[in-house]
């Protein structure tokens, strides 16, 4: 049986995006439309798989999402209807950005500071997600003193703590343990249901554990004859009824997904 649900107002919305460099199309045709999931008594944010084999473009998508690259042709709004702009996403990178002249602590603290919904909690919040991620040890140290894991992690909590709606990750699961795999991805489902608007994009190549955490997957690939990648299909997890639930990947309605988006890559 499904869970209930309505799909209410548009979050964000790629119309028509298309990248070029010189003659080299890298994407076109990109449409999608994320919108606000509702569930009775329940606070459920969004979130979003993108999935395509290595070099296919979901980085140079991934950054056209956030605003940080124009797209060649079309557009990619939030809200209501505006281009999204640099600044309006928060960015986690697949090398993991931090300002290697501050300690963790001072680059946590400014990037909360710039969030005014935790104003007189920022110390509390740091604490409070150093705890969650297992990085109280490591709030006193320079980036370069890091692991990548630990990076990574600093990395995620940063831009937590600055609190956009919206938050990109490019292959959050790349390089972690079992353990830590475990943790991070408790926290990313923590964190979609801690604000109804919360829209994670998740750009990834461990199909299993995205998929898992997600209630929609949009399938970058190319098709035949065209160049340049588009979503070649889009899966909406939760009519399927494979959202929201814990042990997922065992359901073999699950698993048939997984087989499902990895011949269509
Ligand atoms: N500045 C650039 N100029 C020309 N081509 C580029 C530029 N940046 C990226 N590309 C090309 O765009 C394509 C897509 O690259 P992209 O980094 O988005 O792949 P990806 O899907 O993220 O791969 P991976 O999974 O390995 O990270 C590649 O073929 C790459 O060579
Ligand atoms: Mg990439």
């Amino acid at each position: 049986m499904m869970t209930a649900h309505i799909k209410d107002k548009t979050l964000l919305q790629a119309n028509n995006v298309s990248l070029r460099y010189g003659d080299n199309i890298i994407l076109r045709d990109i449409n999608f439309c994320i919108k606000d999931i509702i569930r009775p008594d329940m606070q459920q944010g969004q979130v979003i798989s993108l999935i395509g084999r290595s070099g296919i473009g979901k980085t140079q998508l991934f950054k056209i999402l956030s605003g940080l690259q124009q797209p060649t042709g079309g557009s990619v709004t939030i809200h209501d209807g505006q281009t999204v702009r640099a600044g309006d996403m928060g960015v986690i990178f697949q090398n993991y950005y931090l300002f290697e002249w501050r300690t963790v602590y001072q680059s946590l603290m400014l990037a909360a500071q710039k969030n005014n919904a935790l104003k007189g909690n920022e110390a509390a919040m740091i604490e409070h997600y150093a705890k969650a991620f297992h990085l109280e040890a490591e709030l006193k140290k320079y980036p370069q003193q890091l692991s990548g894991g630990q990076r990574q992690r600093a990395s995620i909590i940063q831009q937590l703590l600055k609190g956009s709606d919206f938050l990109l990750l490019d292959e959050p699961f790349s390089g972690l343990d079992v353990c830590v795999l475990d943790n991070v991805t408790d926290l990313l489902l923590q964190v979609s249901v801690s604000d109804e608007l919360k829209t994670l994009i998740i750009v990834s190549h461990d199909i299993t554990t995205s998929v898992a955490i997600s209630d929609t997957v949009l399938i970058m690939g190319n098709e035949a004859g065209k160049p340049g990648a588009t979503i070649k299909k889009e899966i909406d997890l939760v009519e399927r009824d494979l959202a929201w639930k814990k042990d997922i990947k065992k359901e073999k309605a699950f698993i048939d997904t997984v087989e499902e988006i990895k011949a269509c890559l």
